[in-house]
């Protein structure tokens, strides 16, 4: 059937959607972590977006910005904070102590804890950033706002690559079967999960 092409709508862009982690995961917590980072990426990109299509500018009005800018501001929020404390509390020390004598190890785990304060300091205002865009408000420190979202993007994306090509299989070589399951674990109730069976 022929379409009306001047009734019909503009296609519109994938909207974002995180695909949930499956919980089996957390006996390989390294790959939960991986995946993770998949979703971390595509958070950057719709950022990223919004940021060179000049959509932070003002309260959004379309539907599809709405609800991409809601899934943004639900990752900052209540996902990022337990992946940060994944790798801060269990991955990293762990690696660590598995890591005796490696000092080029220990500078780059410093260097991604340093990045993770840095992010640490900047969710505040990326959260409430994001919270008066919904809210249909102007963001009230926008400034701030605007400097902490390019800041969060530029380190992220690299942030988010050494993780992959270096801490991650670091990781997947030397850490026992017994590390997996303690970090498993811990991450399990860090999210109020049942370690799979
Ligand atoms: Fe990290
Ligand atoms: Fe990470």
């Amino acid at each position: 059937m022929v379409k009306n092409s001047k009734t019909e709508k503009p296609r519109k862009r994938e909207p974002l959607v995180l695909e949930l982690i499956p919980e089996n995961l957390l006996r390989e917590p390294i790959e939960y972590i991986f995946a993770d980072h998949y979703r971390m990426r595509q958070i950057i990109a719709t950022m990223d977006r919004f940021l060179i299509e000049g959509i932070y500018a003002q309260a959004p009005v379309d539907d599809d910005v709405i609800a991409d800018m809601a899934v943004i501001e639900a990752y900052l929020r209540t996902e990022l904070p337990p992946h940060i404390a994944d790798e801060e509390e269990d991955l990293f020390p762990c690696l660590q102590r598995r890591s005796p004598g490696d000092h080029e190890t220990k500078q780059i785990l410093a260097t991604l804890h340093q990045e993770h304060e840095e992010d640490f300091a900047l969710l505040p205002s990326l959260i409430a950033g994001h919270e008066d865009l919904l809210a249909a408000r102007p963001v009230a420190a926008r400034e701030l706002f605007e400097t902490s979202v390019v800041r969060f993007v530029e380190t992220q994306r690299r942030h988010v690559i050494w993780e992959n090509n270096i801490v991650l299989p670091l990781a997947r070589r030397r850490l026992s079967a017994e590390d997996m399951e303690k970090i498993g674990r811990k991450m399990a109730a860090r999210r109020g999960l049942e370690y799979p069976a």
